[in-house]
């Protein structure tokens, strides 16, 4: 059924760490979380953001790649063997069922973004090559929507995307990404210092932070979404940090590798509001108005930015490209989840697999280019409360209710199903004594499951935590 372990691959060193963060930071930090932060008004959503990220999403971080290097399995294995050696029933299996169908789902639209950044990317060479008007600037908002609303355009670069995706995950997970990201997401984390340095010296940096800590009322949807949110950030909740895991050596730390992963991934999310927030704020509130603080704010506030800089004519190309590196090492993660289970549990070669995969994660994902303007039928489309379009309802499923759901079983599993012995000796496997155990043990018991489904509880029941 499954393959034997060394028949798998297997990261170097740093190459796990390398990896994870590869996975975890990309257009979740990036074009997400700052679009996301904005809507709900700062503050209060960050902060509930942190908390999940401390109380929920570290433990559940340790607990995946303990999952996954324990069995050398993808999700579906991971969860039969454990289940089966403790003698529990089988339908822990559908919790790696859920990850891969929450996988395929991020990634058919996740893709549609990821494609804008390549589009940002050569429109920035046009742009620092041809010169960058005060025209150019005042057009940002309406330049990123009609953009979105082209659907040979929409539909040219998530094709692309899913092409360099399939690419490198026929090539193998370690000697595809291991390499790549080394190199790229070091100078990404370079760069956004860079520009957090300059936010400091534009005069909107206050009133940028003001709004990034003023703690005001959050709607219970406001809750949900900064949950979800953390767990979209830190690739949780469908058994990708299993895969990953699954290909960890027994030298490394686990507790080490996750602790860094999270803190990583933090990071990066807030450098992005730092700088987005500092340039929205550094702008007339009309001009603000033209210019869009919505799902574009990353593709309209930076080559404001760059454009106005020093240097600005070279960093804004390399900026796009770096963000459309960051996409590719997540949607690697994404589109690895699916194709080991078919390797894994059904038989098929990589090369087979990986293309089938993609095809269909293609299609699907062609409906959801199209639901930003350029179809009219699938724009407005609502299925449930006041989402609108196929782009917007899947993230939405995938982001607040797949995610969290699949993390809850999660933590459920490795807290009461795994006996302590097994799970002490992962997490001392290649780190020595883990003195926190117990704590981490019960936070996987109670506090995450409880948190959750208090929170999915409370917003289908209509309640509303002002
Ligand atoms: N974490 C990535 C981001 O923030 C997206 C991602 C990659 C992801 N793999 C995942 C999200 C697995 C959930 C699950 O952009």
């Amino acid at each position: 059924m499954s393959a034997p372990a060394d028949s798998r691959g297997t990261f170097g060193r740093l190459g796990f760490v390398v990896a994870a963060t590869g996975s975890a930071v990309g257009l979740g930090n990036l074009w997400k979380f700052p679009y996301m932060t904005y809507a709900n008004e700062g503050g209060s959503f960050v902060l509930v953001y942190l908390v999940a990220v401390a109380l929920i999403g570290a433990p559940l971080m340790a607990a995946e790649i303990l999952v996954g290097r324990h069995t050398r399995q993808s999700p579906v294995g991971a969860f039969a063997q454990l289940a089966g050696e403790a003698s529990r029933s089988r339908g822990w299996v559908l919790v790696g069922w859920l990850g891969i169908a929450a996988g395929a789902v991020i990634l058919s639209y996740y893709s549609v973004v990821a494609g804008w950044t390549v589009y940002y990317f050569i429109r920035c060479i046009r742009w620092s090559l041809g010169g960058f008007t005060p025209d150019d600037a005042a057009s940002l908002g309406a330049v990123f929507g009609d953009f979105v609303g082209n659907g040979a355009l929409q539909v040219g670069f998530h094709a692309l995307f899913i092409v360099l995706t399939v690419g490198v995950v026929i090539g193998g997970v370690q000697a595809g990404i291991e390499r790549a990201t080394k190199i790229l997401m070091p100078t990404l984390g370079l760069l956004l210092l860079a520009l957090v340095i300059n936010s400091f010296f534009q005069p909107g940096f206050d009133e940028a932070m003001r709004h990034l800590f003023h703690f005001g009322p959050i709607s219970g949807t406001g809750v949900l979404e900064a949950v979800g949110q953390s767990f979209f950030s830190l690739s949780l909740g469908m058994g990708a940090m299993i895969t990953y895991g699954s290909y960890v050596s027994r030298e490394n730390s686990v507790p080490r590798s996750a602790a860094l992963v999270v803190a990583f991934d933090t990071l990066v999310g807030l450098m992005a509001c730092f700088v987005m927030f500092t340039i929205i704020f550094s702008i007339s509130a009309a001009e603000r108005e033209t210019l869009g603080a919505g799902a574009g704010i990353l593709f309209t506030t930076l080559p404001r930015m760059f454009y106005e800089m020093p240097g600005g004519l070279i960093l804004a190309p390399l900026f796009f490209f770096l963000v459309a590196a960051a996409a590719l090492s997540s949607t690697i993660s994404l589109l690895e989840v699916i194709v080991a289970y078919f390797i894994d549990n059904r038989g098929w070669g990589r090369t087979r697999a990986t293309i089938a995969v993609g095809a269909v994660i293609f299609a699907v994902g062609v409906l959801c280019a199209l639901s930003l303007g350029a179809n009219p039928t699938l724009t407005e489309l609502t299925l449930v409360g006041e989402t609108q379009g196929i782009f917007n309802i899947l993230d939405y499923a995938a982001a607040n209710w797949l995610l969290p759901l699949g993390g809850l079983f999660t933590c459920l599993f490795v807290g009461w199903v795994l006996s302590d012995a097994l799970t002490r000796g992962e997490l001392e496997a290649g780190h020595g004594v883990f003195r926190f155990h117990g704590p981490w043990k019960w936070a996987l018991r109670v506090i995450c499951p409880l948190a959750v489904s208090a929170i999915l509880i409370a917003v289908m029941t209509g309640y509303s935590f002002n």
